[in-house]
C-alpha cells in the first residue's frame, strides 16, 4: 500500500486565502490593515529567501509588510532599539526576527524584548509559558501548522501515541505541547535517545524534526503511521548539477511504502510556516485592536 501524500502546499494556500479575506474585514472595522514586521541581521542566503517570500506572502494576504535589513556589523544595542520602536508602533501587529542571529549577538535577550502582543513567532517566555499552561496565546508556526496537518488527516487525536524526534524551541518542545492538548500520549525523543527505532515504532504519529536527511527509516515506522516530516536538508550536490536535492529527515519513497500518510519535502510542513505566521498576525492585530479574531483560523 502507499501512504497519502499531505499536500500541504494546497492546504497553506486554501488558509491564506481565508487569512486575506479576514484581513480585508480587520481594514474595514479598524482602518488600516495588519502588520508584519520581518528583521533580518547580515547576509545569510537561506534566511534572505526566507524573508523575502514572507514579505511577498504578507503584501498577498492584504496585510503591510516592514522589512528591516540591518548589516552584519549591528550590535545588541541596535537591534534591541529597532525591537523597542517596532514594539511602539500602531502599524506593526507582529515582529519576527528571524533566525539564527549572527553569533555576536544574544539571540534570546532579543527575543525576550518582543512585546509578548507581537509575537507572532510564540517564541517570548509569555508565550512558551502560557503554552505550557494551556492558555490562548500565540504559538510557534511550524509546530502550529504541522497540527493542523495532523487533524485534517485524522480528526480527532485523543489516545493516540505520538512520539516528537527533536527537543528544539522552535519546533519540537512546543510540538510536543500541542500534542498533549490534543489529548495524544506524547513521547520526546532526541539525539541522546536510547533504541530510538524502537521508540518509533510504537507512534501513530511521528513528528521528524532533527535535521538529519533520510534518517528515518521504513523499517522504523508502525504500520500506518502519519508522518510529519518537519526537516529541510540539501544534499550534497550530483555530479555537475549545481545544487544538491532537498530532502526531509524521514527517507519518504521507502517510508510511503508502510505510512498511512505522509508530507512530501518540499510541499509539506513548509507551507504551512508562512500561512500559520500569516494567521498569526491577524489573531495579533485583533488582539492589539481589542477585537475578538474570526473562529476558524
Ligand atoms: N528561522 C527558521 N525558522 C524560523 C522561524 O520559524 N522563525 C524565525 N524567527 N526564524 C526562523
Amino acid at each position: 500500500m502507499t501512504a497519502t501524500r499531505i499536500d500541504g502546499k494546497a492546504f497553506a494556500a486554501k488558509l491564506r486565502e481565508r487569512v486575506g479575506e479576514a484581513a480585508l474585514g480587520f481594514a474595514e472595522k479598524v482602518g488600516r490593515k495588519p502588520g508584519l514586521a520581518v528583521v533580518l541581521v547580515g547576509e545569510d542566503p537561506a534566511s534572505q529567501v526566507y524573508v523575502r517570500s514572507k514579505g511577498k506572502a504578507t503584501v498577498a494576504a492584504n496585510m503591510e509588510s516592514f522589512e528591516h535589513k540591518l548589516p552584519e556589523s549591528t550590535t545588541q544595542q541596535e537591534l534591541e532599539a529597532l525591537v523597542d520602536q517596532l514594539n511602539a508602533d500602531d502599524a506593526v501587529d507582529g515582529i519576527l526576527v528571524q533566525l539564527p542571529l549572527p553569533k555576536h549577538l544574544d539571540e534570546q535577550a532579543v527575543v525576550d524584548r518582543i512585546t509578548p502582543a507581537k509575537d507572532v513567532d510564540g517564541l517570548t517566555p509569555v508565550s512558551t509559558g502560557r503554552l505550557a499552561l494551556g492558555l490562548k496565546g500565540l504559538v510557534p508556526c511550524t509546530p502550529l501548522g504541522s497540527l493542523m496537518l495532523l487533524k485534517d488527516t485524522l480528526g480527532d487525536l485523543t489516545g493516540m501515541n505520538a512520539v516528537v524526534i527533536g527537543r528544539s524551541i522552535l519546533v519540537g518542545k512546543p510540538m510536543a505541547q500541542l500534542l498533549l492538548d490534543a489529548n495524544a500520549t506524547v513521547t520526546i525523543a532526541h539525539s541522546r535517545t536510547k533504541d530510538l527505532a524502537d521508540v518509533v515504532k510504537r507512534a501513530d504519529i511521528v513528528v521528524a524534526a532533527v535535521g538529519r536527511p533520510e534518517m528515518i527509516r521504513k523499517d522504523w515506522l508502525k504500520d500506518g503511521a502519519t508522518v510529519i516530516d518537519v526537516g529541510i536538508n540539501r544534499l550534497p550536490p550530483e555530479p555537475g548539477a549545481e545544487k544538491g536535492r532537498l530532502v526531509g529527515d524521514v527517507a519518504y519513497d521507502e517510508a510511503s511504502e508502510v505510512a498511512g500518510a505522509i508530507t512530501p519535502v518540499p510541499g509539506g510542513v513548509g507551507p504551512m510556516t508562512i500561512a500559520v505566521l500569516l494567521r498569526n498576525t491577524l489573531v495579533a492585530a485583533h488582539g492589539n485592536a481589542g477585537i475578538e479574531a474570526p473562529e476558524g483560523l
